[in-house]
């Protein structure tokens, strides 16, 4: 069956249908051997298609799962000390996942987890920005100097935090509960950025990643991604 190569290259899970148009407008793609121009097609059974001189696989059964990670489980595939881990919750689902990025032990909420190699690394790359979004509960009253720092930047030993969103700020019972928006992925960010500035973490939550959030899953919980999801995430690792 004759498709669009776009159609075809999306499809194969390569990246989304309009960065493949690019690919292709910019002479990177071939179809048997003959580098191809937007709106040619091919068969995607028959033909030998390269994109950047690498051929082009058929699609696996790729899966992009969001989980709510509860408290406790390791973000790795193994662990040697035998604690549980992230990918003993979809041991349900017949392919072998992996985790977008990480999350402490200690800290809960939304991970994403795919087989979908490319997409993991495009999206974990710091050059793409994802935002990220924690509900934090630290000790004590943040200062309307420790609240400036988080938004502008922290001096961490590996460097000032780029800018950072606060919201919904709320100060109960000796402890301040706040949301922080970052789009950085440094090994634990969020809770080094609280220390540096005085404030113990007593409870982190991943509540947000790009457009995605917690809704509807408890702690453990995870469903599929929309294909809708998956192609706007797609989108967002196309643009870096
Ligand atoms: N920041 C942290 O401190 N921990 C995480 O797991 C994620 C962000």
């Amino acid at each position: 069956m004759q498709q669009r190569l776009q159609k075809i290259i999306a499809a194969a899970g390569y990246c989304s249908r309009r960065r493949a148009e690019e690919l292709i407008a910019a002479g990177r793609v071939r179809v048997d051997g003959q580098i191809v121009k937007l709106g040619d097609q091919a068969d995607a059974e028959t033909s030998v298609i390269l994109v950047d001189d690498k051929l082009l696989k058929a699609a696996e059964n790729l899966v992009y799962i969001l989980l709510n990670k509860p408290l406790g489980t390791v973000t790795t595939l193994n662990d040697p000390e035998g604690r549980p881990v992230v990918t003993d919750l979809v041991r349900d689902l017949p392919v072998r996942l992996f985790p977008v990025g990480r999350l402490d032990i200690n800290t809960s909420g939304l991970l994403l987890m795919t087989n979908d190699g490319a997409l993991a690394n495009c999206l974990a790359h710091p050059s793409h920005q994802v935002d990220k979004t924690y509900l934090a509960k630290v000790r004590g009253q943040l200062s309307e100097q420790s609240k400036r720092s988080l938004e502008e930047g922290v001096l961490l030993e590996d460097g000032l935090t780029a800018p950072a969103t606060l919201a919904n700020l709320r100060y109960r019972g000796g402890h301040t509960w706040f949301e922080l928006t970052i789009h950085e992925g440094r090994n634990r960010q969020v809770r080094r950025m609280c220390e540096a500035l005085g404030h113990q973490v007593s409870r982190l939550v991943r509540i947000g990643y790009a457009f995605l959030t917690l809704e509807g899953l408890a702690p453990g919980q995870k469903r599929m991604l929309t294909a809708k999801e998956v192609a706007r995430l797609k989108s967002l690792g196309d643009n870096p």
